[in-house]
């Protein structure tokens, strides 16, 4: 059966922590002669159709490390900017890669993909989710704490992609997680009903500073997300008081840990002293995606049960 990485559901439990133990070692390996090279002779396209800074390297360097060979994509230059069909673009796909990992808008797209292609499709962000970021945020979490449960998270900004995964996350482990977002900003009902039915421990705030009290860990991302650049201004405002500032983070647990997936905007989302101050874990964060990207590569390529 193909393994796609839509989801962090779609790994279960057992297997998000089986894929943080891989990173951990891929992270121990890098540069050493002994790293594995697992997708030697292996082809894996990378698309992406909207922009991309941190996962793009990731992927690409990922791939190149782990012996294969990558192949960058764009909707511009490619096809699908010119209108063809998600199902006949997989096809094709499945011919000639053995991966494609897609960054796109509606979920739906990706979906489709899946559904068609023959080799494993993994999930470079979508309008509703990015597990690929949590999975680089779960592990630097669990290196500096030594553990996931028993800690206190908190999600302060947009109901959006990352707050989705990020209550994902906390279904699949059991996870105490607070977020805060403005009135019509929350983040998908149904998301958190079946994150608390898998046993998330959820609460959802309208004030910054409730949601960071106690709190071990605090992620924050940017207001205005790709594809919603002309509801910027509204955005600013209904977001007004939910900026990560130091006295936020002050209400938090002594040491708490500050992480932002990045694209980061100082003084909107999150105080340039927080985001260069002691606690901020952003470039950790950041270099844990390659990390993680070599072992969700490696879940879905090299199925090991
Ligand atoms: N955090 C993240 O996904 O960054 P990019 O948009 O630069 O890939
Ligand atoms: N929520 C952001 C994440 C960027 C990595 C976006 O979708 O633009």
């Amino acid at each position: 059966m193909v393994r796609h990485f839509t989801e962090l559901s779609d790994l279960g439990s057992e297997g998000l922590l089986r894929v943080l133990d891989a990173a951990d070692r891929f992270q121990v390996q890098r540069g050493s002669p002994s790293h594995p090279r697992p997708l030697a002779g292996k082809s894996i396209a990378l698309i992406f159709e909207k922009a991309s800074t941190r996962t793009r390297l990731s992927l690409e360097v990922a791939v190149v490390e782990l012996g294969g060979h990558p192949i960058v994509l764009s909707t511009e230059g490619s096809q699908l900017g010119r209108g063809e069909p998600i199902p006949d673009t997989a096809r094709v796909l499945s011919r000639m890669v053995h991966a494609v990992t897609l960054r796109t808008f509606e979920h739906e797209r990706l979906l489709e993909l899946s559904r068609v292609s023959s080799v494993p499709v993994l999930n470079a962000l979508t309008d509703q989710s990015h597990p690929m970021q949590l999975l680089a945020d779960l592990q630097i979490i669990r290196r500096a704490r030594s553990r996931l449960q028993d800690l206190s998270y908190a999600w302060i900004g947009d109901g959006n992609n990352m707050a989705n995964s990020w209550i994902e996350a906390a279904g699949l482990l059991g996870l105490q997680l607070t977020l805060a977002c403005p009135r019509g900003y929350e983040p998908d009902e149904r998301e958190l009903e079946r994150a608390r039915q898998r046993g998330a421990r959820l609460k959802l705030v309208h004030d910054a500073r409730q949601a960071a009290a106690g709190a071990d860990v605090i992620s924050t991302d940017v207001f205005t997300s790709m594809g919603q650049e002309r509801e910027r201004e509204a955005r600013l405002q209904a977001f007004a008081g939910m900026c990560v500032t130091r006295e936020v983070v002050a209400a938090a647990a002594p040491q708490a840990m500050v992480l932002h997936c990045l694209p980061a905007h100082r003084g909107e989302e999150i105080a340039a002293d927080v985001l260069e101050g002691p606690q901020s874990h952003v470039w950790d964060q950041a270099e844990a995606r390659l990390h993680t990207a070599k072992a969700a590569l490696e879940w879905a390529l090299m199925p090991d049960d």
